[in-house]
């Protein structure tokens, strides 16, 4: 599914399911940290035209999500807690290679397993998570982050040929598979 090499694992979502605010806040500052990063792009490759509008859009799309989830976290009386660390995001973003045209390579794709990953969970949220509100509120996200990880591929076969673009993105489907499989199932989105 979405070029991602193995499904999140059961007992993630029976984790999830029992701290609905635990996740909702992680899920607040992942929203948030997507569009630092979509900032961060723009800052880094500001000649890159389609790179900078692409990700004015997307900055400001991450943003209005992590108004929709605050929203959710305060209707319930939830308090918004502090970002707990995302050591599956880092994980990933150490496998970014440091010299360019590489490093922006690396990034686009990172960032589009990242979606790519958002979007199976909010699915399988969706489908499982009783509260219906919750499950609902999953299902209206998962769209925009199946679109976002497109977004991010697309960007990278603009500036990359095809063929390398496909055979890097392979290898870091497979080392983010691993990590996934590696993954203690706790509270958190990327847990
Ligand atoms: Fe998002
Ligand atoms: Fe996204």
């Amino acid at each position: 599914m979405l070029g991602l090499q193995c499904r999140s694992k059961e007992e993630w979502l029976d984790v999830v399911k029992e701290n609905p605010e635990r996740v909702l806040c992680d899920h607040a500052h992942c929203e948030k940290k997507a569009a630092i990063m979509a900032i961060s792009l723009m800052n880094r490759y500001p000649d890159r035209r389609e790179l900078v509008e692409s990700m004015i859009e997307l900055a400001q799309e991450e943003l209005s999500h992590m108004q929709m989830v605050l929203n959710k976290i305060y209707e319930r009386g939830y308090e918004f807690l502090r970002d707990p660390g995302d050591g599956y995001a880092q994980a990933l973003h150490d496998m970014i290679r440091k010299q360019e045209p590489y490093r922006l390579l690396d990034t686009l794709l990172v960032s589009s397993l990242i979606e790519a990953r958002s979007c199976e969970r909010f699915q399988l949220l969706s489908e499982s998570v009783e509260d219906e509100d919750l499950a609902l509120f999953y299902r209206s996200l998962l769209e925009s982050e199946a679109q976002h990880r497109t977004q991010f591929l697309k960007l990278a076969r603009l500036y990359f040929p095809r063929e390398e673009v496909d055979e890097r993105f392979r290898e870091l489907a497979a080392k983010e598979a691993e990590i996934v499989t590696n993954l203690s199932s706790i509270a958190m989105m990327h847990g």
